[in-house]
């Protein structure tokens, strides 16, 4: 059970209107993307509090962000900083090459194109295309890969502007950019107006049966305003006239779903559809026993990471971190980690570098900073990408460095 208070008033579903559940509270948090430099600036904190729609089981934050203090020309993520999405997007982009946009004068839209990593492939076969990006370093970056950006929030009036000058699109498609979006009904008016009739709407972002297996409460922050199901998804594309036709489980960024919709009675939905929605009953995935259970799990994953980092802190032992990504901060914030238990973090990024935590003020340093030396313990904040940063840090381990994970339990190894 979370040892938080719940509200005395219900809110209201973003999606159905419907009463919601709190049913947990990971208290005060920054913007996770906000890096304020030295000395800190003042930050905008907001109340991270997460509740199940009572009718549609749409899990959803209870405050939301205003879209323009987490979306703007110095938003700090580039979605190329890992090769493995890198590999990912560009096999994505030969499958919708080689079955939807395989016609003539084919158009595809991309909702967060971010700097381009997927919509670049697209241009580079030579296929008319368009990326939606209110980020405008970001957006920058994709127009120097030749992507074709409109610097503008995907919304109903932007979409049907689009619509008037281009003509329908054959693929929307939204990589974590879908669950940021608190504002659907405006987004499902704007895929109505925009979308060719057999065209498609695919859209991937994190799973919540993927976090509540993992206890990865780390994927809950301000961007990640819905936390979607097979159940919550095709409930919210039957409100807006569109079917659910097909899911698919992907391994990246912690486990995610790629959820294809089409126009209600367009297309036959596959097999997968109905399988992974019995699989959600069967788990009773947002049953208010389970999501209790898992909010316990939650702080109970606090209590021993704190636990270890002060022990670790009190032997004298060094400790950094790996990966300053917007997940951290909600681990950071919650669980009350600052510069005196993990000394800096390390990260790739530019734009983050020489930079403090949201929050939490641990300085950011260049990723050469891990080695020099290395530390003894380094926690793994971007555990999404443990495969990918193994395969390069083998000096880490061989210096004796230990790794230490909190998903889907805290370990050291
Ligand atoms: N698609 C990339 C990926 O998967 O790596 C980027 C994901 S990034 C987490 C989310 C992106 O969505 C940001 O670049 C942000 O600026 C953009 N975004 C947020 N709201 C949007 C909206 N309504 N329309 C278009 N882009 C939006
Ligand atoms: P993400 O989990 O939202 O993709 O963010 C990953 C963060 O981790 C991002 O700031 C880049 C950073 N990173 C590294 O510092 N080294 C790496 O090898 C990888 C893959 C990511």
């Amino acid at each position: 059970m979370t040892d938080q208070a719940l509200p005395a008033v219900p809110s209201a579903c973003r999606i159905c209107g419907a009463a919601t559940e709190e049913f947990l509270d990971l208290g005060r948090q920054p913007l996770s993307d906000a890096f304020p430099e030295e000395p800190p600036v003042a930050e905008f904190f907001y109340d991270l509090r997460v509740a199940s729609c009572t009718a549609c089981a749409m899990v959803q934050l209870v405050e939301e962000v205003p879209r323009e203090r987490m979306f703007h020309e110095d938003y700090p993520y580039y979605s190329s900083g890992s090769a493995v999405m890198r590999e990912h997007f560009a096999r994505t982009a030969a499958e919708f090459l080689e079955g939807e946009l395989d016609r003539e004068d084919a158009f595809a839209v991309e909702i967060g194109c971010n700097d381009g990593v997927m919509l670049r492939q697209i241009g580079r076969a030579g296929v008319r295309h368009l990326g939606f990006e209110p980020s405008r370093k970001v957006a920058d970056v994709a127009r120097g890969h030749g992507v074709r950006v409109r610097g503008d929030f995907f919304e109903e009036k932007t979409a049907a502007d689009v619509r008037r000058t281009e003509g329908p699109a054959n693929v929307i498609y939204a990589a974590n950019t879908l669950c940021h979006i608190p504002y659907m009904e405006s987004v499902f008016r704007g895929v109505d107006a925009l979308l060719a009739e057999d065209g498609v709407f695919v859209f991937e972002d994190p799973y919540f049966g993927d976090v509540v297996e993992k206890t990865s409460f780390d994927q809950i922050y301000d961007e990640h305003f819905y936390l979607f199901t097979a159940r919550s998804v095709r409930a919210m594309a039957e409100r807006f006239g569109f079917e659910l036709v097909d899911v698919r489980r992907l391994p990246v960024h912690g486990g995610e779903i790629r959820y294809t919709l089409a126009r209600a009675g367009s297309r036959r939905p596959a097999p997968a559809v109905d399988e992974l929605l019995d699989q959600e009953e069967t788990r009773r995935l947002t049953a208010p026993d389970v999501l209790r259970r898992f909010a316990g799990d939650v702080s109970a994953i606090r209590d021993d990471l704190l636990a270890l980092l002060t022990r670790l802190r009190d032997e004298g032992r060094t400790v950094v971190a790996y990966g300053a990504t917007a997940k951290s901060a909600t681990v950071a914030n919650y669980c009350g980690l600052g510069p005196d238990l993990v000394s800096f973090v390390c990260d790739t990024t530019p734009a983050k570098q020489g930079r403090l935590t949201p929050g939490t003020h641990i300085p950011v340093r260049a990723a050469e900073a891990f080695a020099d030396p290395y530390p003894d313990y380094a926690l793994l904040f971007a555990w999404n990408h443990a495969d990918e940063i193994m395969a390069k840090e083998t000096g880490f381990r061989e210096s004796g460095g230990h790794w230490i994970r909190y998903v889907p339990g805290v370990r050291v190894d």
